[in-house]
This record gives C-alpha cells, sequence and structure tokens, in this order.
C-alpha cells in the first residue's frame, strides 16, 4: 500500500503511524529473530518509507520506540558511564568431563540433593550486553564493561534490528534488564571484512572483535550500518513479574520478542551434559555464529539463589569451553619477518584454511628452537589452531605424511630487511639484527634514543618521529642532529615553537653524559645500569670501541653475552658510520672529567719546541689532567704558548697574534699552581 501523505491529516496521521509501526516491529521480529519472514522485502521497506514520511511531516508525533529510530544518531563526545543494580558477572569455565563433574559434585554438597535439574544452552562468543526496558519501551542499553559498570550504548543497541524497541505480548514487566550477547553472524563477518580490505581499512580478527568494535562506536550511524543481532541469555534487574526456573525465563524472553540461547534444554544429571557437551563440540559449525562452548545452568531460580554467587561468577552455572579447532594443511613457505626491536620471527605460510570463525594462512613460529622442536619443513603437512581463540599457531607436523619434496629451513645469519648481521647470542632463543639503522626497527631504536633517560630529547614526541621517518626526512637517530627548521615545517601539526623547542633539545642533548649516550645507542643487552659501568670503565666510546672482550669481562657484573653484543655491535659497518655521524655532529663521546674546578680549566695551551723535563706527550696530559685543552695549532682562542728549545713557526705566530708566550720553567710553575 502507497499512502498519499500529503492528504493526510494529524488525527490520521497518528492512527496510520501507529499501525504502521506495529506491522513494521511485527515483521522485524519475523525476519530477524525467527528467520521466517511473511512479506517481500519490498513491501517492507515500502511500510518503513510510508513511517518515515508520516514522521517528517509531523514531527511531534516521532517517539523513542519507533522503528525510524534505528538508523544511529549523531556522534557522541564519549560513552556515558551506566551502573549495572545488578552485576553482569562472567563465568567459570570447564574444559574437559573432569572439570565438569566436580563442578556437579559440589553443587550436589551445597544443595544437599541430587535431584535438581540444569539447562544446557549454546554459550554464543560475543559481547555481553544488558538493556533496559521501563513499561516495554527500551530506555537504555550498556554494554558489560567491568561487570558493574559498564557505557551507556543506548542508542547503538537501537540500531540492531532484533532487539525490540517496544516489548510484545500481552504481560509487560515494570521493569526488565534483558541480557544477552551481541554477536555478528559469519557470513556477515567475512562480508564486512571484505569490504573494509576493498577500502583500504584493516580486517577484524574475529566476529566478536567485529562485533565489539561496531557496537561501541560513538557514531551510532556506523553501527547501523553493521549488521549484528543479539542472543538473550537472562535478565538483570526485574519488576512486576517473577519466576519459577531459568527456562521459564528464556520462553518468556521469546514471548517478548527476543531471540534466546539456541539448544537451551534442560535436562538431568551430569552424564546427560557430558554428552550434550561432546556432541555440540563436533557440531559448532552447524551455526551460522560463533558458539565457544556450552552454558549449564541450575534450572531453578530458588536454588541458584541458594547456590549465591563469588564476585565475578554466579556458583549456580559454568561454562565448559570447546577445546581450540584444528584443522590440516600444507607449509607453503617459511619467511622471516623483522620486528620493531631488530628479532628475526620466522612464519609459516600455509594453504588456507578455515579456523573458529575465519581464514587463516599464516601463523608464527617464534624462533629457532620452536622450528627445531616442531621440526618443521616447507612442503610439510601441519595441524593448526588458534591460540586463545585468536592467534593461529602451529600444533604439530604431521611427520608420517612428509612426502619427497620437503624442505628443511635454516634460519638466516643476515637480516631480511637490512642485510647485516643476524645473530644469536648465547642463552637466548631470539635471533636479532644489531643494526641501528635498519629500516624495521629503526622507529623504536630512535624513540628510545630519544627517550628520557638516553639523550632526553624531550619535544620529540613519537608520532614526530613516525612522520620523520615516514617522509624519510631521517632514517636513523644520527640523522636528528642533521636536521632543519624546514625539515621539522613540513610535518604536520608543527609550529614554530615546537620546532625551536624540538631543536633547542636536540643541541642540549649533544652534552649529555658518556653513559646516557652508550645507554641512547640501543645495544643489546645494555641497560641504564651497564651503560653507566662501560662509561665509568672506558670514559670515552673510542675506548669501548676498542675493548677486548677479556677487558669488558673484567668488570664486575658484565657477563659474556654482554661482551659479545658490545664487540658484534662495533663490529658493524653501520653503526660505525653512525657512530661517525654523532661524532661530526658535535656529540660528546668522552666520559665527563670534573673540570669545574681544575686550575686550567679556561686554558687552551699549544707546545712548541724540545722540553727539556718533560716529553711533549707527558705535559700535555698534564695540562688535560688539570682540566686545560691542549689543540696542535694556534688560533685566536690559544690562550698561552709554552716555548721549549728550537721553537718553531707557531712561535712566530703566537707573537703576531699577540698571545702570552711562556718557558718551559713557568710552565712547570704553572702545574704546580705557582
Ligand atoms: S550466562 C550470570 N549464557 O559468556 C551468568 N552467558 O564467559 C551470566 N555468554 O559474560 C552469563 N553465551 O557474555 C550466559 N548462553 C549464555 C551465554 C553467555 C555467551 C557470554 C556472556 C558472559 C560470558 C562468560
Amino acid at each position: 500500500m502507497k499512502i498519499d501523505i500529503s492528504a493526510v491529516s494529524y488525527e490520521e496521521a497518528k492512527d496510520l503511524i501507529k499501525k504502521l509501526r506495529y506491522t513494521i516491529q511485527h515483521h522485524n521480529y519475523l525476519y530477524y529473530t525467527r528467520n521466517e519472514p511473511e512479506i517481500l522485502d519490498r513491501e517492507y521497506d515500502q511500510m518503513f518509507q510510508d513511517l518515515i514520511a508520516l514522521e517528517k511531516k509531523f514531527p511531534s508525533l516521532i517517539t523513542p520506540d519507533s522503528p525510524s529510530q534505528r538508523v544511529g544518531a549523531p556522534p557522541l563526545k564519549e560513552f556515558k558511564t551506566v551502573q549495572h543494580k545488578i552485576p553482569m558477572l562472567s563465568l567459570g569455565n570447564a574444559f574437559n568431563n573432569e572439570d565438569l563433574i566436580n563442578f556437579d559434585k559440589r553443587i550436589q554438597k551445597e544443595l544437599k540433593t541430587e535431584t535438581f535439574q540444569y539447562v544446557t544452552e549454546l554459550k554464543m562468543d560475543g559481547l555481553a550486553v544488558s538493556i533496559r526496558y521501563e513499561n516495554g519501551v527500551l530506555i537504555q542499553g550498556a554494554t558489560r564493561g567491568n561487570g558493574v559498570n559498564g557505557e551507556d550504548v543506548s542508542l547503538n543497541v537501537k540500531t540492531i534490528k532484533n532487539i525490540p524497541l517496544k516489548l510484545f505480548g500481552n504481560t509487560i514487566p515494570l521493569v526488565i534488564e534483558v541480557r544477552g550477547e551481541i554477536i555478528m553472524y559469519k557470513k556477515d563477518f567475512e562480508e564486512l571484512n571484505k569490504e573494509r580490505e576493498k577500502n583500504g581499512g584493516s580486517p577484524f580478527a574475529n566476529p566478536r572483535n567485529a562485533a565489539a568494535g561496531s557496537l561501541r562506536q560513538l557514531d551510532s550511524r556506523i553501527t547501523a550500518q553493521r549488521k549484528l543481532q543479539m542472543i538473550s541469555y537472562g535478565i538483570g534487574e526485574i519488576e512486576g513479574i517473577s519466576f519459577e526456573t531459568h527456562f521459564e525465563i528464556l520462553k518468556f524472553l521469546k514471548k517478548l520478542g527476543f531471540k534466546t540461547s539456541p539448544e537451551a534444554t534442560p535436562c538431568n544429571g551430569i552424564n546427560e551434559i557430558i554428552e550434550r557437551c561432546d556432541y555440540y563440540k563436533n557440531h559448532r559449525n552447524d551455526y551460522p555464529f560463533e558458539a565457544d562452548g556450552i552454558v549449564l545452568k541450575v534450572n531453578e531460580i530458588a536454588l541458584q539463589k541458594k547456590l549465591g554467587a563469588t564476585s565475578h561468577e554466579p556458583r549456580w552455572a559454568i561454562a565448559y569451553k570447546f577445546p581450540p579447532e584444528e584443522a590440516e594443511t600444507t607449509v607453503k613457505n617459511i619467511i622471516v619477518q623483522v620486528g620493531r626491536t631488530g628479532i628475526l620471527t620466522p612464519v609459516a605460510i600455509f594453504d588456507s584454511v578455515g579456523l573458529e570463525g575465519s581464514i587463516v594462512s599464516r601463523a608464527t613460529l617464534h624462533n629457532e628452537d620452536q622450528i627445531k622442536r616442531l621440526g618443521i619443513r616447507i612442503n610439510d603437512k601441519i595441524i593448526v589452531r588458534k591460540a586463545g581463540s585468536v592467534i593461529p599457531e602451529v600444533v604439530k607436523v604431521l611427520k608420517e605424511k612428509r612426502s619427497q619434496n620437503t624442505q628443511p629451513f635454516k634460519m638466516p645469519d643476515k637480516c631480511p630487511v637490512c642485510g647485516d648481521l643476524a645473530i644469536r647470542f648465547e642463552g637466548e632463543s631470539a635471533t636479532r639484527c644489531i643494526n641501528v639503522s635498519c629500516p624495521a626497527q629503526v622507529k623504536e631504536r630512535i624513540i628510545h634514543f630519544a627517550s628520557r633517560n638516553a639523550m632526553d630529547i624531550d619535544a620529540l614526541g613519537d608520532k614526530i618521529i613516525d612522520q620523520l621517518v615516514d617522509k624519510k626526512i631521517i632514517s636513523d637517530y644520527s640523522d636528528l642532529y642533521y636536521l632543519k627548521k624546514e625539515d621539522l615545517l613540513k610535518l604536520e601539526r608543527m609550529g614554530e615553537t615546537l620546532e625551536e623547542k624540538i631543536l633547542r633539545n636536540i643541541q642540549q642533548s649533544k652534552n649529555k653524559s658518556l653513559s646516557n649516550l652508550i645507554y641512547a645507542l640501543g645495544i643489546f643487552q645494555v641497560g641504564k645500569y651497564t651503560a653507566n659501568l662501560f662509561a665509568k670503565t672506558f670514559k670515552s666510546i673510542d675506548a669501548l670501541k676498542v675493548a677486548t672482550e677479556d677487558e669488558i669481562l673484567a668488570i664486575e657484573g658484565i657477563g659474556p653475552i654482554t661482551a659479545q653484543s658490545i664487540k658484534k655491535f662495533f663490529s658493524s659497518k653501520q653503526n660505525i658510520e653512525i657512530l661517525k655521524k654523532l661524532k661530526t655532529a658535535g656529540i660528546k663521546m668522552e666520559e665527563e672529567t670534573k673540570t669545574q674546578n681544575l686550575p686550567l680549566r679556561r686554558e687552551k695551551i699549544v707546545f712548541t719546541g724540545t722540553l727539556k723535563n718533560f716529553s711533549r706527550g707527558e705535559a700535555q696530559n698534564i695540562v688535560k689532567n688539570l682540566g686545560g685543552e691542549v689543540p696542535d695549532t694556534i688560533t685566536k682562542t690559544t690562550t698561552i704558548v709554552v716555548a721549549g728549545e728550537k721553537p718553531g713557526s707557531k712561535y712566530k705566530k703566537a707573537k703576531t697574534l699577540e698571545i702570552k708566550i711562556i718557558s718551559e720553567d713557568e710552565f712547570k710553575k704553572l702545574i704546580i699552581g705557582g
């Protein structure tokens, strides 16, 4: 029926709107909750359009429970907090028959009887919500949160088509909180992921994440576009009606218009339950959504009350978790990825298989030892599963099925990203790339270099480092010292004040202590404490660079792995290049001597001619130890020239520049403080 809206009066509209809403809700229920549509989509859409047109003409007739309100609303700034008067509890877990039997025994003991019923139902893998109705109208939807406080996702839940905005039936409680799981069907999850990938977005890991990510949107218009569903399994607060059993509650929820836990069946005795768990374990894939177990609940409400709850879970219910699903596949290749911290991770690439609702085709092999443990080769047949239902892992290699064409895998000794040394240090399971300018790790290295305990370049945040590397302005930490104002001003959200602060911070960092610098270099095994020991012992980067493994090992508290790591670090050509760049930029590479109170701290002393009582080197060392500098050539900044016998051209130059010239005797007096 197409209505001629222009001819409808206010009174007629009131009546029409009421009828349309009722009919739309009814067909909504048949379509989304019962899966038994009675009309064509086209007819449904027409009714929906009529309703929207009428409400547009008479906006005062819009009510929050109108199906037109399912399209979402403008974005919120944040979710408000909702306190659950009756906490939303979690469930204890049973992983095998023994756990189930123990649970049953405990309950029997507590209730001092064997004659009670359980209800078993499927456990849906999604996100728990509580939907509050007052006088039959949906007034609030909240996530579980920490069980006591959740997020107010009312606008979002209103967009979910199988959640009634207004309850059905003749018995409507004054207040009812309906609790259940928000899920996404596997087919809708796959469609959503395809679309996201097509638009350059990242796919959700599994239907649960997709459901949670879709519900917890500040812009409920996005939720409205995602195909979510609710399956209810219980109630929270209720007023105006009471129940004797859990099964009655489920039947009542159905009457109100909800989809309820599939396979809910009362049953007697733990043996029947074990049989059921066994059956559903093998039929978990028969459902259009992810099911991760079976929940068993004591049926009688009075007994539930008697058993009570801990702060986290009821004593009258438990979740039997299905064991992780496994699949057989073939290894196509083993590749090596380099992480942000330089660790090389081997990854098995295998023929895609479906596991717990998603398609997987790769699994981390962690490290060399794991490869050895599994004995995995390219072309091997393997069993894979999802650890913790999320991360795919290789369970075992089917060696009995091994064919002729398998190839062993060897961990590379070169980093696949930069080609520098990849080293497995003694006692370590990881293999690492030690090149500080390796592109795979460069951001992490720079973040560490600039951190507080290292060079403390405070204004240089992670986001700025990200941009500098992404825009190829810098490719290792030494490049920081060659940054120019123009480089920084190319970055997003960069003003002059910040730019000046960054450059100032970078300048200031040049004088950080040697210990800070050693730590900042990011040498494997060299933390703040070890860096300090090295600075105290070797007093300069150059000395540390040439120190032998024995010299390093002689330091108390330093072990062979650290000594080896230092030697390897300085054996990398790339690392030596970076150190040169740091030195050229003027970074202090020597231990600070306490020059403040030394007598020659303001002097730059140049020697010329032969001294009678000292070698040139001895004289220079004495000056250095007294805080002075000993440049080789005379410049305007030279403060004293010591002239020995047969002085050279420096003598003349000193005269021309009118620099103070002293004899060897005067030099002696100077150094003994005369
Ligand atoms: S009953 C007080 N029944 O599983 C009892 N929970 O691991 C509360 N879940 O937080 C839960 N299907 O989100 C119950 N049929 C079912 C369920 C179910 C899925 C979720 C629920 C709960 C979690 C505990």
